[in-house]
């Protein structure tokens, strides 16, 4: 039980790839934060998993783009549990649509959810992390991040800032031996991704070396090694989960 003793909070942790990496994070020992915006059956059940496993967690429901909404929570999180050692800026939306066709809105939404709230929350739990000595930031990227694509120039804007980001944050907080680092995830199956069609689905397969669409257990994984004290010596990198159907760095 690696993490006994730490507090986790994870934003959207009540489905898909969040979920898996508050059930792994509460495995290896950490009192785990389910955060989630409106779906609390979703969460309950996360935390229901969690217990029936022996781990502990609970539930803290907020909007990751809401400042003072994050601050709120953060402040009674750390009144509750001392700190929060680890945060994993997870929260994601997708409002696709050409670029052409785009609202404001469908930018302005997925940039504060998807970005904005890193810069939020990370502000608001890092200074516990700080005084600490000790803390791991995780944000979650995405392979559109890195390879763009049409449809997504919000979401990609979004993922690509998260790099940028994390890069800067790990640079600011590296003296105080707080480590921060990115996942990118290539095509996972969750809610996010079970609408694409079915021949769109094979279209991506096609372009995966390892065949197949990767599962949120595969990047919990990434988490929980970025989460450990084994990782120490890793900070403001982005650590690929995708197949292979992306290389670079
Ligand atoms: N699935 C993929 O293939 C894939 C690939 C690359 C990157 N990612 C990234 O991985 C992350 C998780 O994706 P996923 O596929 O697991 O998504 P998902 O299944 O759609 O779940 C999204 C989660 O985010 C929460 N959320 C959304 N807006 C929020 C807000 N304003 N405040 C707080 N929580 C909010 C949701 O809470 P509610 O349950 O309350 O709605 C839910 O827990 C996202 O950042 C996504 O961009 C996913």
């Amino acid at each position: 039980m690696i993490l006994d003793g730490k507090t986790a909070l994870v934003t959207g942790g009540s489905r898909g790839i969040g979920r898996q990496v508050c059930l792994r994070l509460a495995a290896m020992g950490a009192m785990t934060g389910i955060n989630y915006v409106s779906n609390s059956s979703a969460a309950e059940q996360t935390l229901a998993e969690i217990e029936q496993s022996g781990g502990r967690g609970f539930l803290a429901p907020f909007d990751v783009s809401d400042s003072a909404a994050v601050q709120d929570a953060v402040k009674k999180i750390t009144a509750a549990y001392e700190s929060i050692d680890i945060l994993v800026n997870n929260a994601g939306i997708t409002r696709d649509g050409l670029m052409a066709r785009m609202k404001d809105e469908d930018w302005d939404q997925v940039l504060d959810t998807n970005l904005k709230s890193a810069f939020i929350c990370s502000k608001a739990a890092m200074k516990g992390m700080m005084k600490k000595r000790w803390g791991r930031i995780i944000n979650m990227t995405s392979v559109i991040g890195f390879l763009g694509n049409a449809g997504q120039v919000n979401y990609a804007a979004a993922k690509a800032g998260m790099v940028g980001l994390t890069k800067s944050m790990a640079r600011e907080l590296a003296s105080r031996n707080v480590t921060v680092n990115c996942i990118a995830p290539g095509y996972i199956i969750t809610d996010m991704t079970s609408e694409l069609p079915g021949d769109i689905q094979e279209a991506i397969k096609a372009q995966i070396p390892l065949g197949t669409l990767g599962k949120p257990e595969d990047v919990a994984a990434a988490a929980a090694f970025l989460a450990s004290p084994e990782s120490g010596y890793v900070t403001g990198q982005t650590l690929h989960v995708n197949g292979g159907m992306y290389m670079g760095n």
